[in-house]
């Protein structure tokens, strides 16, 4: 039966006619390579995840190798890209692929969809990129585009605004191309649909958008939540001498578990005084603040990080133990991931 869907249908021809954006993973059949690159693409933006997903296809090139990796070497190759629970989740799901589905990746959506780590998304994009399912993808890019077609003015991060967009975006999709058509409304959010300033001159969709007969593109989708952010402030500590450094492996249900740092002293509010007995207290030794470094800030989602690096020094660096953190030579400070800041820190110190 041919389906009349004029939305899709516009779609997909402007995916054929006018959509010139490549991407490695385009026309990617091999579903551990689909879910490799929609993970990375979860919260990243496409020039971003690139790179990454060059780097995991060349170092994983099969589920089993990604699966056979130490966790601390898909820690470090992931550092930088941020949402480290998901390079955990992937090695996590890798090894249960490997091991326990003998390298058979599950081929329905509803099977993808248990995989751990793995949400509607990208189960949605796996299912139909691979397998040709009719499951639509809802995104952001995909909330915006069907606000704004459709006028919607349900908030989308409530359960009944959810629910009325993923209603639509299952009602619209292609029946005779799913796969296509997801990938085509990703670019189109991407790239004509875009937040501010949309490109309602190049769109093929302007003639039936209702926001656009009425003006109402840049109000159109509506948040119900207004996003509060948490302020925390780190103090990184960097104790060393001419041949090692301590470091920490970060743990707990926090940002960055899994990945190393500098021993840290965290606060809610910035420290104005006494910065040398807050850290001898801390360290449980009597120590000389000698210099810190520059603010570092860092906006996460839900929160601001603001860091800085203060250089100590121990009475006796060398036969002091500190609880929680590693000794370990600068030559090999390298092989560890650490996050984005402290990488830049030990990168424009000449530690790295
Ligand atoms: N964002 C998430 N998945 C994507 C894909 N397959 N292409 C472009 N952007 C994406």
């Amino acid at each position: 039966m041919k389906h009349n869907n004029w939305f899709s249908d516009t779609l997909l021809d402007w995916n054929r006619t006018s959509n010139d954006r490549q991407m490695p993973w385009k026309g990617e059949k091999n579903p551990y390579l689909v879910w490799l690159s929609e993970i990375i693409l979860q919260q990243t933006r496409v020039v971003q995840g690139m790179p990454y997903f060059l780097r995991f296809k060349e170092t994983y090139p099969s589920v089993q190798k990604l699966a056979d990796a130490p966790e601390d070497d898909v820690m470090r190759l992931w550092q930088g890209l941020g949402y480290y629970s998901r390079a955990r989740n992937l090695h996590a799901t890798a090894k249960h692929i490997a091991y326990e589905l003998k390298c058979k990746f599950p081929n329905t959506y509803h099977d993808i969809v248990k995989l751990k780590g793995i949400g509607p998304y990208t189960a949605a994009a796996i299912a139909s990129f691979v397998y040709g399912e009719r499951q639509a993808v809802v995104d952001g890019n995909v909330i915006r585009v069907l606000a704004r077609v459709y006028s919607i003015d349900l908030p989308f991060d409530t359960t009944e605004g959810r629910k009325e967009f993923n209603a639509l975006a299952q009602k619209l999709i292609s029946h005779e191309h799913p796969g296509e058509y997801n990938q085509a409304i990703m670019d189109f959010g991407a790239q004509i649909c875009v937040p501010a300033n949309p490109k309602c001159e190049d769109c093929p969709l302007a003639e039936r958008c209702t926001a656009y007969r009425d003006m109402r593109q840049e109000e159109l989708p509506v948040r119900a939540k207004r996003i509060v952010k948490k302020e925390r402030f780190f103090y990184y500590l960097v104790l060393k001498d001419d041949k090692e450094i301590l470091i920490s492996k970060r743990s707990g249900n926090d940002i960055w578990k899994g990945l190393y740092e500098l021993p840290v002293i965290e606060t809610g509010k910035p420290i104005k005084k006494q910065l040398e007995k807050t850290v001898s207290e801390h360290l449980g030794v009597d120590c000389k603040v000698i210099i810190y470094s520059k603010p570092y800030t860092q906006q996460l989602t839900h929160q601001t990080i603001h860091s800085q690096f203060i250089f100590v020094e121990l009475p006796d660096f060398q036969d002091t133990r500190i609880d929680g953190t590693v000794r370990v030579s600068l030559k090999k400070l390298h092989t560890f991931g650490f996050p984005k800041v402290v990488h830049l820190f030990l990168t424009e110190n000449s530690l790295l």
